[in-house]
């Protein structure tokens, strides 16, 4: 038997079958629950579903929903932006294609929300069309088994991935092979600890032969994050309050309070010079504490911290920085390494110094 012979018959035996969505052929309920399967475990999305269905039970009573009954309905399964599509792909379907989910892959990934994965899962679930389909479990699954080095997520490795994909497919038994890639992936394929005895395709899983099972498919590679660097100023007034800047409302910290940003390379000329032109306070720039890292998702932030005076007192009322106390720091809208730096400022006298 070949692989996809061999993944049908393992499907039939040991595959998952009671799945609220299965056993059925309604392409509807098929697209809902491969929305709901993009980003969400199978446990967590079975009660969603169960509920979502029973309150929309067609793509028409679903297009004709509110979009506030349709989020109220998706609320805690995350990723919103799907519940959103799900509403807009519903009433596409009703407006441009007569209520019937379109059959071919090719019109189905043109919907909003559904990708090229998710069109062949419900082409070949609902309909019957051969198609291959590449999420995250097969993937792994196809990555051990054809021996595909690289990290999946790289365009190149993908698309040989997609190849095999493709090759694969058996010439009958679409659904079953389609759903026993994904129970395969999903229960015996799994990422930590795979079940290799138990595996019906293990006699050519090259992986295996190769004893490379645990190092395939390979990691997302570890990229050195970029480093953004800025002087930060602790500017405090005569009765040591912290003066803080509110932050645009978009972007990074976006509404909360912070400490003055300058341009890393600043002198404390500069510092001080861009200070009274901002916000029209004299300052005298005391000490230069040590940097404090903060990691982003995307950047590494650091901040050298500048400790300063106001001189000129009676300025303070009228710039646009907010007077914050020290036994405001616990509640106040601040970003978590601001509100450390400050907290250790205030329970310390001078250990920071750079
Ligand atoms: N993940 C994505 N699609 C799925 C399906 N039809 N059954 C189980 N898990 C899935």
């Amino acid at each position: 038997m070949n692989f996809a012979e061999r993944v049908i018959e393992w499907q039939q035996a040991h595959g998952r079958h009671d799945l609220p969505w299965q056993r059925t052929r309604d392409p509807y309920r098929i697209w809902l629950s491969e929305v709901m399967l993009q980003q969400t475990q199978v446990a967590t999305v079975t009660a969603y579903y169960e509920r979502f269905v029973e309150c929309f039970d067609d793509v028409q009573a679903l297009a004709m929903a509110p979009i506030e009954s349709v989020m109220e309905r998706w609320a805690g399964l995350g990723y919103y932006s799907r519940a959103r599509n799900l509403h807009r792909c519903a009433q596409q379907i009703v407006d441009h294609h007569g209520g019937d989910f379109p059959r071919s892959v090719d019109a189905l990934a043109r919907l909003p929300g559904i990708g090229r994965t998710t069109a062949a899962a419900i082409a070949a679930l609902a309909f019957g069309q051969r198609a291959a389909i590449l999420d995250g479990n097969v993937k792994r699954v196809l990555a051990r088994h054809m021996g595909v080095e690289g990290y999946p997520g790289n365009p190149a490795v993908e698309r040989d991935l997609w190849q095999h994909a493709d090759a694969l497919l058996p010439a009958v038994g679409i659904e079953a092979y389609t759903q026993g890639l994904m129970d395969l992936g999903a229960t015996v394929c799994t990422r930590t600890h795979p079940m290799c005895d138990e595996c019906p395709v293990n006699r050519t899983c090259i992986a295996r032969r190769e004893h490379a099972v645990d190092r395939l498919p390979a990691p997302r590679p570890v990229r050195s994050k970029p480093v953004r660097a800025a002087i930060v100023l602790v500017l405090r007034d005569e009765s040591d309050a912290v003066l803080l800047e509110p932050r645009p409302p978009a972007g990074i910290w976006g509404g909360l309070l912070s400490l003055p940003e300058f341009d890393a390379e600043a002198t404390r000329e500069v510092v001080a010079a861009q200070t009274r032109a901002r916000y029209g306070l004299h300052i005298a720039i005391n000490e230069v504490l040590r940097e404090v890292r903060h990691e982003f998702t995307h950047y590494t932030y650091l901040m050298r911290p500048y400790v300063a005076q106001v001189i000129c007192a009676s300025a303070v009322a009228d710039s646009s920085l907010r007077r914050i106390t020290e036994h405001e720091f616990q509640s106040a809208a601040l970003p978590t390494p601001i509100r450390r730096l400050l907290m250790q400022l205030a329970n310390s006298s001078l250990p920071l110094l750079a």
